[in-house]
């Protein structure tokens, strides 16, 4: 993958996202229930999932709902394999190229770890809290080393989901990560199959009083 592509590619798909603006707004409006039933009508074999988690509160919303989406997807037979972000040691990406996206990292940290099991996975995870309207800065490092794996990844095809929380009550907020998700995953040409948005949770465990978590299970459950 030639970095020229990646520029192009990814200006692409901004751009393309920016014009169906109003598209998204009803793509946004999509229930987990939609989500559910669609993906009850294509089962499949048992896949390799990964579930990155981005929140430094172990026992916070977000892992909350990481937990509920593995437990259902377990209880299906599908292989987890759970990467804390915040818990582990993953410089930010310098940007020197060396591994010219598809080669090794001048790194050698817990990224190497999570590296093979990214290349194999079926479906990749991302469940994060809302940070300043963007994904934690801990998942965010973690993203950003996949340009070491960029060659690997990229068009070979995954399922994806997206789990996240935050504090304030408008659904408007939301907007900034699932275009930032919604882009990724096209650039990546991956298939989301499921968004859990769970605004109106503050304090660690306040998601334990919603639906919220239910939906990521059932999300899991229904892979
Ligand atoms: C650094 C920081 C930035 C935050 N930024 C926002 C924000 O922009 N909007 C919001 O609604 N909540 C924000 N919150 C609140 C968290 O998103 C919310 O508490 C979330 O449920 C935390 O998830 P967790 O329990 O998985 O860590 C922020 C919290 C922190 C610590």
């Amino acid at each position: 993958m030639k970095r020229r592509d990646f520029i192009k590619k990814s200006v692409f798909a901004v751009g393309s996202t920016l014009l169906a603006g109003s598209a998204m707004e009803s793509l946004a409006a999509m229930s987990i229930d939609d989500e559910v039933s669609d993906s009850n009508e294509s089962k499949q074999d048992k896949m390799k999932i990964v579930v990155l988690t981005g929140s430094p509160r172990r026992n916070g919303n977000s892992a909350y709902l990481a937990e509920q989406f593995i437990k259902g997807a377990q209880e299906k037979g599908h292989e987890v394999y759970r990467f804390d972000c915040a818990f582990k040691q993953v410089e930010p990406c310098r940007a020197c190229n060396r591994c010219g996206m598809d080669g090794p990292c001048i790194f050698n940290d817990d990224f190497s770890e999570l590296r093979p099991h990214l290349i194999e996975a079926d479906m990749v995870v991302f469940a994060t809290p809302m940070y300043y309207f963007g994904i934690s800065a801990q998942m965010k490092r973690v993203i950003d080393r996949f340009y070491a794996i960029n060659g690997r990844i990229k068009g070979h095809y995954k399922k994806a989901a997206y789990l996240m929380t935050y504090a304030n009550t408008a659904k408007s907020d939301a907007e900034p990560m699932l275009l930032h998700y919604r882009t990724m995953m096209d650039y990546l040409g991956w298939e989301s199959v499921g968004e859990v948005v769970a605004p109106g949770v503050w304090t660690a465990g306040s998601v334990h009083n919603t639906d919220y978590g239910d939906k990521a299970y059932r999300l899991g459950k229904s892979l």
